[in-house]
């Protein structure tokens, strides 16, 4: 049980357990998906070169990664890379890559070990080959595990994976009056999946900087002042239980809203 699992790795008497205490399991967000932002903040502020910041964000997206799985979410989606993020330095991008590849050898196991299904979203095809033998070796060896789904946007873009769903309709031939949202969300990455529930981003940025435009049509987001480097579970832990204490209305009137004799 969810609960019990992650009462086993959280110190006890520690703020983990009380916000752990606090959650109603029944009630998790389907989908998280979290904007790690903030890594050259946290590596200025120590006057160490950005690739510094981008080396400590490694522990925390383990620790986001495992904590989410052990509390049973069913879906967790990492934003890494963004179409915009070539813009940067090639010795960034490049010190990027090789982190990317880095943990991709480490964390497997991992991953393995923790039933976690593993896929990589985005316009793959511009990252090196290299990046993407790895990339489809995680995939295919985490192919059959049956529990949290773990997607990293990589040279991801929404408005980018937006226009490849729509691409891909008209490959398909779909008659203009057979596109609607299901036909469309079928072609996005993110076919078959739950949308967010719950969009977390780090660093105090309150922008949605092109992810997953239209998947995140009604999540609730939720943003900490934390730099991405600094982010561990009690962060997750806390996003939880404020999301589980928003009323979620979908444009619609309900109880809480309406007022008593109102038109
Ligand atoms: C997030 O940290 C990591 C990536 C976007 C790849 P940043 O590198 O954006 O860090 P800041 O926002 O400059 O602090
Ligand atoms: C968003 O962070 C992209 C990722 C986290 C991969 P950025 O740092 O690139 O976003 P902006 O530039 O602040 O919008
Ligand atoms: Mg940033």
């Amino acid at each position: 049980m969810a609960l019990a699992e992650m009462l086993a790795v959280v110190p006890a008497g520690s703020d983990e357990e009380a916000l752990l205490r606090r959650i109603d399991f029944a009630r998790l967000p389907r989908h998280v998906a979290i904007i790690m932002d903030g890594n050259g903040r946290w590596a200025a502020s120590r006057h160490l070169p950005r690739v510094e910041g981008h080396r400590a964000g490694i522990e925390a997206v383990r620790s986001a990664v495992e904590s989410s799985a052990r509390l049973g979410i069913p879906v967790l989606t990492l934003y890494a890379f963004s179409v915009e993020n070539w813009k940067r330095p090639d010795t960034e991008v490049s010190a990027l890559m090789g982190l990317l590849k880095h943990y991709l050898r480490l964390e497997l196991k991992s991953l393995l070990r923790n039933n976690i299904r593993f896929k990589a979203i985005g316009r793959l095809e511009r990252l090196s080959e290299d990046i993407r033998i790895e990339l489809r070796e995680a995939e295919a060896r985490t192919a059959a595990n049956t529990g949290m789904l773990f997607n990293i946007a990589l040279s991801y873009g929404g408005r980018a994976e937006i226009v490849d769903a729509a691409r891909q309709l008209i490959r398909e031939g779909i008659a203009a009056e057979d596109v609607d949202e299901s036909a469309f969300a079928a072609r996005l990455y993110t076919a078959d999946q739950p949308d967010p529930d719950l969009l977390i981003r780090t660093s105090g940025e309150l922008r949605v900087s092109n992810f997953l435009l239209w998947q995140i049509a009604y999540a609730e987001i939720w943003v900490t002042d934390a730099l991405w480097p600094d982010f561990r579970t009690r962060h997750l832990l806390e996003a939880i239980v404020d999301y589980q204490r928003r009323e979620r209305r979908y444009g619609a009137i309900t109880a809480a809203t309406a007022g008593v004799g109102k038109a």
